[in-house]
C-alpha cells in the first residue's frame, strides 16, 4: 500500500526508538486490516519532548506510543488522563482527537500486562502472594495492575529507595495496602511462599542475556510462575533456570502484543489482529515463522 493524502499517522516517541517493535508490528496489523494508516519510529530528544507533543495535531497525527525516557514527562502536556495514567504515574499512549486537536494520555501497559496474565491462565486474587524484581517503570504498571487484583504484592529491588518509592506511590493513588517493599538480601524469606514472580528489571535482556535477576543462592518456589517483561530473547536465562527447577514461565512478548493492540484499539476504534501482531513481532526478533501479506 502507498502513502497518500489519506494515510492516517501514529508513531511512537521516545529516545532511542530504533529497536522497537512497534512499528513492525502496527505497520503489519494495519496493512493486514487494509487500513491506510502508518506507524513512525519518531527518536525525539528530552529536551524537544514539549515541542514534539504540540506539533502531533498540527500534523495531523491521530495518536501516539510514547516510551523511555518519556513516559513520565510527558503528562503535563496531556489536556486528560485516564484512570490507568493516574495510577501507573505513567503515559504509553496518546489519542489526538481529530476534531478538537485535544490530546487524552493513556497506559496500556498495565491493560496489557493484565490482559497477558489472563490469556495464559494466571489466575490473581486475594490468594496471590506475587513478588515483583524490579522498581523502574515497568514495575510502575504491573504493580499497579497486581495491587488492584487483591493479591498481595512485594517489591523487591537492588536500589530498595526505589522499591519504596513504588510502593509509597501506590498507596498515595489507590487505597489498598497490599503492596510492601523489601531489600534485596530478605528475597529469600519473601520467596518462600510466592505464587507468581515477576521479573520487570532489564536483567536478561539482549545483549546481556547471561544475566539473570535471581540470586543463585535464593531456591524457587515449588509451584510458582515466573513472568519474564523481558521478550528479547523469547526465553531468558531467568525461564530456563525457573524451567529446569519445575517451575512454568511465560516470557513478555504477550504484554508487548497486548499493550499495542490496546493503543491501536483506542486509535482506530477497530478490534486489532493480535495474532498478526505477534507473529510480527516474533519474526522481528528473528523466532518466527516468516510471516506473507496472508498471514
Ligand atoms: P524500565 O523503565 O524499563 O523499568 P528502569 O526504570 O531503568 O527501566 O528500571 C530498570 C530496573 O532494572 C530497575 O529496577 C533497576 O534496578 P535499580 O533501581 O537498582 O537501578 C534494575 N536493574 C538494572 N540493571 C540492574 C543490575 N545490574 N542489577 C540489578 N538490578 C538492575
Amino acid at each position: 500500500m502507498s502513502i497518500d493524502g489519506q494515510t492516517q499517522l501514529v508513531g511512537v516517541i521516545g529516545w532511542p526508538v530504533a529497536h522497537s517493535l512497534s512499528p513492525a508490528m502496527h505497520n503489519a496489523a494495519f496493512s493486514y486490516a487494509s487500513l491506510n494508516w502508518r506507524y513512525f519510529p519518531l527518536p525525539v530528544r528530552s529536551e524537544h519532548l514539549g515541542e514534539a507533543i504540540k506539533g502531533l495535531s498540527a500534523l495531523g497525527f491521530r495518536g501516539i506510543n510514547v516510551t523511555v525516557p518519556h513516559k513520565v514527562d510527558v503528562i503535563p502536556y496531556m489536556d486528560s488522563i485516564t484512570e490507568a495514567v493516574t495510577i501507573v504515574g505513567a503515559v504509553n499512549t496518546v489519542r489526538v482527537d481529530r476534531n478538537t486537536g485535544r490530546l487524552e494520555g493513556l497506559n496500556t501497559d498495565m491493560g496489557g500486562f493484565l490482559t497477558d496474565l489472563a490469556a495464559n491462565r494466571i489466575g490473581i486474587g486475594k490468594d496471590s502472594r506475587i513478588v515483583v524484581l524490579g522498581a523502574g517503570g515497568a514495575a510502575r504498571a504491573v504493580c499497579a495492575g497486581l495491587v488492584r487484583s487483591g493479591a498481595q504484592v512485594t517489591v523487591v529491588n537492588r536500589t530498595f529507595e526505589r522499591a519504596q518509592s513504588i510502593v509509597a506511590f501506590m498507596k498515595s493513588s489507590w487505597t489498598h495496602e497490599n503492596i510492601e517493599a523489601v531489600p534485596l538480601d530478605s528475597l529469600a524469606s519473601v520467596a518462600r511462599t510466592a505464587t507468581l514472580i515477576v521479573n520487570t528489571t532489564s536483567l536478561g535482556l539482549w545483549p546481556d542475556a547471561d544475566a539473570t535477576p535471581w540470586p543463585a543462592a535464593v531456591p524457587f518456589p515449588a509451584g510458582a510462575t515466573v513472568y519474564d517483561t523481558v521478550y528479547r530473547p523469547l526465553k531468558t536465562r531467568l525461564m530456563r533456570e525457573a524451567e529446569a527447577a519445575g517451575l512454568r514461565t511465560v516470557g513478555g512478548i504477550g504484554m508487548l502484543v497486548y499493550q499495542g493492540a490496546a493503543a491501536y484499539e483506542v486509535w482506530t476504534g477497530r478490534k486489532a489482529p493480535t495474532d498478526v501482531m505477534r507473529l510480527f513481532c516474533l519474526q522481528a526478533l528473528g523466532e518466527g515463522p516468516v510471516p506473507t501479506n496472508d498471514t
